[in-house]
């Protein structure tokens, strides 16, 4: 990818060189969401269409969630259209929190009308009246923008009764989060839009059979939302045949950390993670977090493995560390994060967290024993295997994926247990 490195920013501030970054990226990538072509044909295409054809043709792209689960946005929207209701409903998940993760926000600022059309698909094709776009609570600043893209559209007949001269009736309401990581989570964002506590809900059943006020409910994130308009606008083959077998289209990755160029860069499936730090300018990563903070961190020897539902699969969080820093102290902010925003509803999430942050403490302060590595597996798998939602099933990956691919760092800070001192005493008087 060298031809994809360019300097010309070289001059700029580290932040108006991630803001242009973002341009320079689209042009070499040839992507699609950043590219500035004119919004709105895929919405026209989506009205000559009957809802059914819609959804065959989502289904048709390989499109998946670009939240981070990849669940088949088609398939997530047949289940949707199919349920008995007399009213359904659409919520974008704006209130990306995952730590390094800014591409969604990126988005709601340079392509709002593209979202909203997205929106105004998945509602023709599913039956939908009802939207609700969720908004980070730190994104306040959008509101005002956001609110104006959607009087615009609805002076334009392009939301409201009759949107484009059809039988379509679809409106959509602006919902500030509060701040809490948790409301990212599908249901914990439900209740939080009834005006309920913010908290996870059981399922099944599933949103598309019983969400937002125990009515149909598509949840998708903004990413998922854009393509959807793009694939409209373009074709499902078009979006197919970028990527590669199961991970199809292209994906925004939020690039951060040690590298000269951080930003967002739209690139197709399957690209490796050597391929990324070579556009990013950080060849000399020791480390990468591919997901953030519930993602996957990789060694230098990984780097070769690929951005991909089959192999990392992410939401789009890129954190790159070089050899300066502590893997061990990351790890331990990672788990602060985790502790701090948990709802607290299941005892091992709650609980378990915190534990598992002070073992690793142990281990930084290099006061851990050799025990406390199956302690940190056996506590990370109970989290695991008994939390209720993906906070706490995915909580303990710093520590399960750091144990697997530096085990040398851990090993290298325990203290020899008093069995093996006593052992090795007796070797020597032996
Ligand atoms: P999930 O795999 O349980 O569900 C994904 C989506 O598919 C949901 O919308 C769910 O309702 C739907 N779904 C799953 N099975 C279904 C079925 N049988 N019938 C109908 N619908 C079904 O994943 P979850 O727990 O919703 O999300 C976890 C993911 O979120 C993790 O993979 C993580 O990477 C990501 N995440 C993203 C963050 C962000 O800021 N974007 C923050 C934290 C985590
Ligand atoms: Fe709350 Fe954690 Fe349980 Fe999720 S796993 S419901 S965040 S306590």
């Amino acid at each position: 990818p060298e031809d994809l490195i360019s300097h010309e920013f070289d001059d700029l501030s580290p932040h108006d060189r991630a803001t242009r970054q973002v341009k320079n990226n689209i042009r070499h990538a040839g992507a699609s969401l950043l590219c500035p072509v004119p919004d709105g044909a895929g919405l026209q295409r989506a009205l000559d269409m009957t809802p059914g054809r819609i959804i065959e043709e989502i289904e048709a792209s390989g499109l998946r969630g670009c939240g981070g689960a990849g669940f088949a946005t088609g398939r997530k929207w047949r289940f949707a259209a199919a349920a008995e209701a007399e009213r359904r409903v659409i919520i974008c998940n704006a209130d990306e929190g995952e730590p390094g993760t800014f591409k969604d926000r990126v988005l709601l600022t340079e392509r709002p009308h593209l979202l909203i059309e997205g929106m105004t698909i998945a509602a023709r094709a599913v039956g939908a009246t009802d939207g609700i776009l969720y908004l980070r609570g730190e994104y306040v600043y959008l509101r005002e923008l956001i609110e104006e893209v959607l009087q615009d559209r609805r002076d334009r007949g392009l939301l409201g009764q009759g949107i484009g001269g059809a039988e379509f009736d679809f409106d959509i309401r602006l919902q500030l989060g509060a701040g809490a990581y948790i409301c990212g989570e599908e249901g914990a964002l439900i209740s939080s839009c009834e005006g309920l506590p913010g908290e996870p809900k059981t399922r099944p059943p599933f949103p598309v059979t019983q969400g937002y006020l125990g009515l149909p409910t598509v949840v998708n994130n903004v990413e998922t939302f854009c393509h959807a308009a793009r694939i409209l606008d373009k074709g499902a083959q078009w979006f197919f045949d970028m990527g590669h077998e199961g991970s199809h289209g292209t994906k925004l990755f939020s690039v951060s950390g040690d590298c000269l160029n951080p930003g967002i860069y739209e690139l197709p499936y399957g690209l490796s993670v050597r391929d990324l730090l070579a556009m990013a300018g950080g060849e000399d990563a020791a480390a990468v977090a591919v997901g953030g903070a519930s993602g996957t961190m990789i060694a230098r020897d990984q780097f070769d493995r690929t951005l991909s539902f089959d192999d990392l699969s992410t939401a789009g969080a890129v954190v790159i560390f070089n050899g300066s820093r502590n893997i061990l102290e990351i790890v331990e902010y990672y788990m602060s994060f985790f502790v701090h925003e948990s709802c607290g509803y299941c005892t091992p999430c709650r609980v378990g967290n915190v534990f598992l942050q002070k073992a690793i403490g142990k281990f930084r302060d290099g006061l851990a024993n050799p025990e406390d590595i199956d302690y940190l597996k056996d506590l990370s798998g109970t989290i695991i295997e008994t939390s209720r939602c993906g906070l706490g099933t995915t909580s303990p990956n710093p520590i399960l994926t750091t144990l697997e691919n530096f085990p040398l760092i851990y090993a290298a800070t325990v203290k020899p247990s008093k069995d093996r001192i006593r052992a090795s005493f007796d070797i020597q008087s032996a």
